[in-house]
């Protein structure tokens, strides 16, 4: 199977999850929009959606499925949402797709939540292969980024961030902040790093999801495969 067939899969079971009547978070990326398009197939009756990006709120309208802001919302019972790289317990860097902001916000307005994902993304022993995307407010941001550089010095990662660029042009987020990304390539402890880029004025999130994800649904040759943390 190609990567994308896996994602195809793990979308599928995630979708097979999704009952009448519950109100579901939908990711942002590639395997999520499998999920959303699965999700739009069953048509499910009554259900309400809750997107983590402008790009899957465009998806998700153009295929029916009912939106809502997250205001409106209430508790989402379920929410499906792709990942860049899984760790131990089901540790998770997202924000690959700059939308981490969103994404967390939804994740913690979920009773649950279920990650997709192909077969490269099986869940590993460390976390910290893919660069940890933290997100800065432009206003000072090289400043911010010397700060968080000190931050990762002194939490043992000899890695500095970068400021994510597209086309030559800083990437902005749906909340119009830049994304600077972090090649750490172990984190040490993920809990100790996440607390102390919150401290830092001037970061908005970081793409470390901890202890949130109740599965991961992992596309596979053999089928997906589940696992729990
Ligand atoms: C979006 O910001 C990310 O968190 C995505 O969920 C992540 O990048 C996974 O994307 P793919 O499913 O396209 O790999």
């Amino acid at each position: 199977m190609t990567a994308d067939e896996q994602k195809r899969a793990a979308g599928e079971a995630a979708a097979a999850l999704i009952a009448p009547g519950m109100t579901v978070g939908l990711g942002t990326g590639s395997t999520a929009a499998w999920f959303v398009k699965a999700l739009a197939a069953r048509a499910v009756p009554d259900i309400r959606a809750v997107a983590t990006s402008e790009a899957t709120a465009e998806l998700a309208a153009s295929l029916g499925i009912p939106l809502l802001d997250l205001d409106s919302a209430g508790v989402i019972d379920l929410t499906v949402d792709g990942a860049d790289e899984c760790g131990p317990r089901l540790a998770l860097i997202k924000g690959g797709g700059a939308a981490l902001l969103r994404e967390k916000l939804v994740w913690e307005a979920s009773a649950r939540c279920v990650v997709i994902a192909d077969a490269a993304k099986t869940p590993a022993p460390t976390l910290g292969r893919f660069p940890l995307p933290i997100e800065v407010v432009a206003f000072g941001h090289a400043s911010t980024a010397r700060r968080i550089d000190a931050v990762l010095a002194e939490a043992g990662i000899a890695a500095k961030a970068m400021l994510r660029l597209k086309d030559g042009r800083p990437v902005r987020t749906d909340g119009g902040n830049l994304i600077y990304d972090a090649p750490c390539g172990v984190i040490p402890d993920p809990a100790a790093l996440g607390d102390a880029l919150k401290r830092l004025t001037g970061v908005v999130e970081h793409g470390l999801f901890l202890n949130l994800a109740e599965r991961a649904l992992i596309g596979t040759d053999d089928g997906v495969k589940t696992y729990q943390p």
